[in-house]
């Protein structure tokens, strides 16, 4: 069977890596792929358009046997719903099952259906009123915009001024265009934050293994948010009777509420929680596997992946029993000079090939590409986050240790990484 990969980033080079190793994969077409995903099975393909329609054409076309969407953005246009119209095969949510991550104002609701827990709020639409609901609820206060703002959106303020700048910034500036002409406001909650992934077949919930990524840019956690600096697998945080808690108190009253919407959900629920006392709060949901937290898991991961998509397709997760490697993964993102802000890029990167010489390392490409379209080509930077090296160890401190040791070996102008992943597992 052909797959199709839609996204570039290290978490569509790790599905793609790994659906390759499936007997039943004959070839993993990339769209668009990066600079890692050319690889034996794996390799890019520059014609497949970028829109719902112009890949779903693509797929038919090329008798593509599954497609697997790898970023929120085609999900939340409707990719899912353009590719079952025309009876083809894809793994993710509909567009209104995507709403989980479109919206936050869409979640508060879901979640108060739910009955499930999460920080008191408020939503507006009107400056005014939102400004009045942070006089009246004081500070510390979070401010969020409702729709995707890269990851942006989000304002945890510490006083009454910062909120009120917040609220402008999103509503009166549009800093975030029309995700922030609705705004989130909400309690902040205390604790340690901790994600949930699992799989949903519209109404069975599987849990994938633990895994926690680190999202600011500096070591011990500080400085600003990234998309993601590392991650590893298990995560010690979540305990048995959390996992138990976000399963049966989370994930499935959630899916529940959607039925009874009419929503049927399928594919990757991904929960940001905050816990406090043994209790699980939800701050945020992605619908989509965490990048960097899909290239542990998918290190981890001995089942095959097409057979484990296909059943959350067809609603059989109920008869899928996942098979872990019982070693840690560990992922160090090495990023761009400059990034969050301004990434450099265009930069060689060399060490490639003695890195993959770290056993059980793997390199996988994020903000990558060939500088030129021939195999052998040398490999320059093209993004913020330019590598997630990760490796397997028989605790996360020896998967960590391994992780470095192939970070060593690479190296192009201004690489930059934190030296403290996983720390709070350790
Ligand atoms: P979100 O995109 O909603 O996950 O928010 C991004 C980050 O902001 C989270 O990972 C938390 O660190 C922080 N955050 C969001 N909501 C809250 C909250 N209610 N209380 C405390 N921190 C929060
Ligand atoms: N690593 C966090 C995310 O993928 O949203």
């Amino acid at each position: 069977m052909k797959i199709l990969v839609i996204g570039g980033g290290g978490r569509e080079h790790a599905l793609a890596w790994k659906l390759a190793q499936s007997a039943r994969v004959t070839q993993v077409l990339c769209a668009p792929g990066n600079g890692g995903t050319v690889d034996g099975k794996v390799e890019n393909v520059s014609d497949a358009g970028s829109t719902p329609a112009e890949l779903a054409a693509y797929a038919a076309r090329h008798e593509v046997g599954l497609t697997v969407v790898g970023p929120e953005a085609p999900l939340v246009e409707g990719i899912v719903d353009t590719f079952e119209a025309a009876g083809l095969r894809i793994f993710g949510p509909n567009r209104q099952a995507a709403q989980l991550e479109e919206s936050k104002a869409f979640t508060k609701d879901v979640l108060a259906e739910a009955g499930v827990a999460t920080a008191a709020h408020g939503t507006f639409t009107d400056a005014a009123a939102a400004h009045a609901y942070v006089d009246a609820q004081g500070a510390p206060i979070v401010v969020k915009a409702d729709g995707l703002a890269a990851g942006k959106g989000v304002t945890v303020c510490e006083t009454v001024e910062q909120a009120h700048a917040a609220i402008d910034e999103a509503m009166v500036e549009a800093a975030f265009g029309d995700a922030g002409a609705k705004v989130v406001i909400e309690e902040m909650l205390l604790g340690e934050e901790a994600s949930f992934i699992a799989l949903v077949d519209g109404e069975h919930v599987l849990p994938l293994a633990s895994s926690q990524d680190h999202k600011r840019i500096g070591e011990g956690d500080t400085g600003p948010n990234t998309g993601g600096m590392g991650a590893y697998s298990p995560a010690p945080v979540v305990t048995d009777e959390l996992f138990e808690q976000a399963t049966t108190q989370v994930c499935e009253p959630v899916v529940r509420a959607l039925r009874a919407r009419g929503i049927t959900f399928k594919g990757v629920l991904y929960a940001g929680l905050m816990i406090h006392e043994g209790v699980a709060r939800v701050l945020e949901f992605n619908v989509r596997f965490g990048d960097p937290e899909c290239q542990p898991l998918m290190m981890r991961l001995r089942s095959d992946l097409v057979d484990v998509l296909e059943a959350t397709i067809d609603g059989r997760l109920d008869e899928i029993e996942l098979d872990w490697d019982p070693r840690a993964a560990a992922c160090v993102v090495m990023a761009a000079e400059g990034y969050p802000a301004t990434p450099r890029k265009g930069d060689e990167i060399g060490g490639l090939a003695e890195a993959a010489g770290v056993s059980d390392a793997q390199v996988f490409h994020a903000g990558t590409r060939l500088a030129q379209a021939e195999a052998g080509s040398p490999v320059v930077t093209s993004g913020g986050r330019v590598l997630g090296v990760t490796a397997l160890g028989d605790s996360i401190a020896l998967a960590v240790r391994r992780a470095y040791e192939a970070c060593e070996k690479i190296n192009w102008r201004g690489a930059q990484y934190r030296r403290d992943i996983g720390h709070r597992a350790l």
